[in-house]
């Protein structure tokens, strides 16, 4: 791992906008994106494919270490290929995500799965979504940055972005799927959801998506030195 490539953590519960910031950081530095919630997404879908128990630590493990996931960077977005086969789409669906957190409170998983996330610090610099981005996998990250939101404003958005694409989806039921996978996310005995003890917090909760990015800028501005 390069030492001097500078990594910004981002990290936060799900639907607080760390997607969006980051895309937007990544754009803005013309740094590397690494989401990691893609990479247990993915996962995930391949055991429900597979018949794989989301309880089988062993086999899950093994489909971690092997698993033929790579990522596609065109003009228009990321692409997220499983065995070169384009699954973009079909790991965004609240069932893969519910199935995505299972898989995820697994310790030998996570573990299986730290290399191939550090293999993202590249030259100029990483923007590292997810959860245990500045606490785990980029402890020594110079910048540090923890979104959090009301469970309510957090399914809000979330239903906005699943409508966006077009799927049909009731409220409450985003907000019951939200408020048990961050339960399951920030209770797990590994790696849980916290911030971590140098991270920026900021609650994004009655924040505009500019409002953040300009605050992040700032900090980030600062802490690197720009
Ligand atoms: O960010 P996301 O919704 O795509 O993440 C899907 C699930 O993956 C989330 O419920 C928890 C897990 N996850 C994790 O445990 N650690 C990460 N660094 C990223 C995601």
């Amino acid at each position: 791992m390069n030492k001097s490539v500078p990594v910004i953590a981002v990290d936060g519960p799900s639907g607080v906008g760390k997607g969006t910031l980051c895309q937007a950081l990544a754009k803005h530095f013309k740094w590397h994106l690494l989401d990691s919630g893609a990479i247990y997404r993915a996962l995930a879908f391949s055991a429900l494919k597979q018949g794989i128990a989301l309880d089988d630590a062993s086999q899950l493990e093994q489909l971690a270490l092997n698993l033929p996931l790579t990522f596609d960077t065109h003009s228009c977005g990321v692409k997220v290929l499983l065995n070169h086969v384009d699954v973009t789409k079909d790991i965004r669906t609240e069932q893969t995500g519910g199935a995505a957190a299972k898989v995820a409170s697994i310790n030998s998983v996570r573990i299986a799965l730290l290399q191939r996330q550090r293999d993202f610090k590249q030259a100029p610099g990483l923007i590292a979504d997810g959860r245990d981005m500045g606490s785990v996998v980029f402890s020594d990250a110079p910048v540090k940055i923890f979104l959090d939101a009301s469970a309510h404003s957090r399914a809000e958005r979330r239903m906005k972005q699943l409508q966006d694409k077009q799927n049909h989806v009731k409220f409450d039921e985003i907000l019951r799927e939200i408020t048990a996978r961050d339960e399951r996310d920030r209770n797990r005995t590994v790696a849980p959801l916290k911030p971590a003890r140098d991270a920026l917090e900021i609650n994004t909760t009655s924040k505009s998506i500019q409002d953040v990015f300009n605050q992040s800028i700032e900090y980030i501005n600062k802490k690197l030195a720009l």
